[in-house]
């Protein structure tokens, strides 16, 4: 039987911590308690102007290889997760296999599932390695949501930030990821979007995020919760035999909630966006990467990552660490 496992993590914020305040100095009506009090972010990063979603995903790639032992050139499959790619193509991911400097390497794609991008990416990873079709896959969630925020919307610009994580994801006998669960409801598309293209060079609709904060509120807490005990279930994995919950890094309240409808207790709950903020689609990979270095998380613990995000879209996965 083959497995996936995941090999080695990385990420990359870049630039300097942007503060609550420093958001005030910048003119934005708000606050330091308002915002750590709704939604537990205390800063965040913002990518420099000239710095891409590829950029942020190839710094996140390069420290998962290096922690996985192997070479870019080991790598056989890329998946990028983003909203936010450079182009409309080619894709992320075809440009971080080129910045890695794999040449005739194997597929390469990004997949678009917003907040829960990067639990889609691995669950498809995880399907190609099963197959037997690809036996080492990078799997990357990168954003620069700051490029899609309106920044005087002071109710959702204070909400995200910018980042990457990746995983290096590979063929094993011992088996690593032991569930996954996809899901997706568009009926939903409404409460969370950014209803914008661009259509013969001018922007069609409005390019910036849009955001019912209480109707993604509730309805977080719902699937979040949901999807977790499906993929226990599908394992026959009690919710207290789990090391480590990894949520999307969302909102402090979202994730008290959930873990609360699971029973698992905050002290076994990776929480991370306090200093990066919800950066979509990497947040997961970021949090998972940083209980990695910060040694929280060991080789042998059991862990569920989960995440929900626009579409709506929702996914968990139980992995053997
Ligand atoms: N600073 C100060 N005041 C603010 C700010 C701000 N940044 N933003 C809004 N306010 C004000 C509003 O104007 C309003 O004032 P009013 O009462 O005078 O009209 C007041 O705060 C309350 O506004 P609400 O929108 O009702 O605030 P709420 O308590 O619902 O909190 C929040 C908003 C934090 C967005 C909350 O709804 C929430 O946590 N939603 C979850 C959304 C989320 O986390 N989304 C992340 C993306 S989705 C994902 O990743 C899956």
């Amino acid at each position: 039987m083959i497995y996936a496992r995941i090999a080695g993590t990385g990420s990359f914020l870049p630039g300097e911590p942007v503060s609550n305040d420093d958001l005030v100095k910048r003119g934005i009506d708000t606050s330091d308690e308002w915002i750590v009090s709704r939604s537990g972010i205390r800063s965040r990063h913002l990518a420099a102007a000239d710095m891409g979603a590829s950029d942020l995903a190839r710094v996140a790639a390069e420290r998962a290889i290096e922690a996985a032992g192997c070479e870019p050139e080991d790598i056989d499959l890329i998946i990028v997760a983003t909203s936010t790619p450079d182009y409309i193509f080619p894709s992320t991911a075809a440009l971080v296999q080129s910045k890695l400097g794999i040449r005739n390497g194997g597929a390469a794609f990004d997949v678009q599932a917003v907040c829960s991008g990067f639990i889609y990416a691995l669950s498809v990873a995880e399907k190609f390695i099963r197959s037997g079709s690809n036996k080492r896959a990078l799997v990357i969630g990168a954003e620069v949501f700051s490029r899609i925020l309106d920044w005087s919307d002071r109710g959702t610009c204070v909400l995200f930030g910018d980042g990457a994580g990746a995983v290096v994801l590979e063929a094993s006998e011992r088996p690593g990821i032991l569930a996954s669960a996809l899901h997706a409801d568009g009926s939903h598309h409404p409460i969370l979007c950014v209803p914008g293209g661009v259509a013969s060079g001018q922007v069609i609709g409005d390019p910036f995020l849009r955001m019912d904060g209480q109707a993604v509120f509730k309805f977080a807490v719902k699937v979040l919760g949901d999807v977790a005990n499906e993929v226990l279930d599908a394992a026959g994995v009690q919710a207290s035999s789990i090391d480590w919950l990894i949520p999307h890094q969302a909102n402090i309240r979202i994730i008290q909630a959930t873990a609360k409808r699971l029973g698992v207790p905050m002290e076994r709950v990776v929480t991370t966006l306090d200093h990066h903020g919800n950066t979509s689609a990497a947040s997961i990979p970021l949090a998972l990467d940083e209980a990695v270095r910060t040694r929280l998380l060991r080789p042998g613990h059991r862990i569920v990552l989960e995440g929900v995000g626009g579409g709506f879209t929702w996914g968990a996965a139980l992995i053997d660490f």
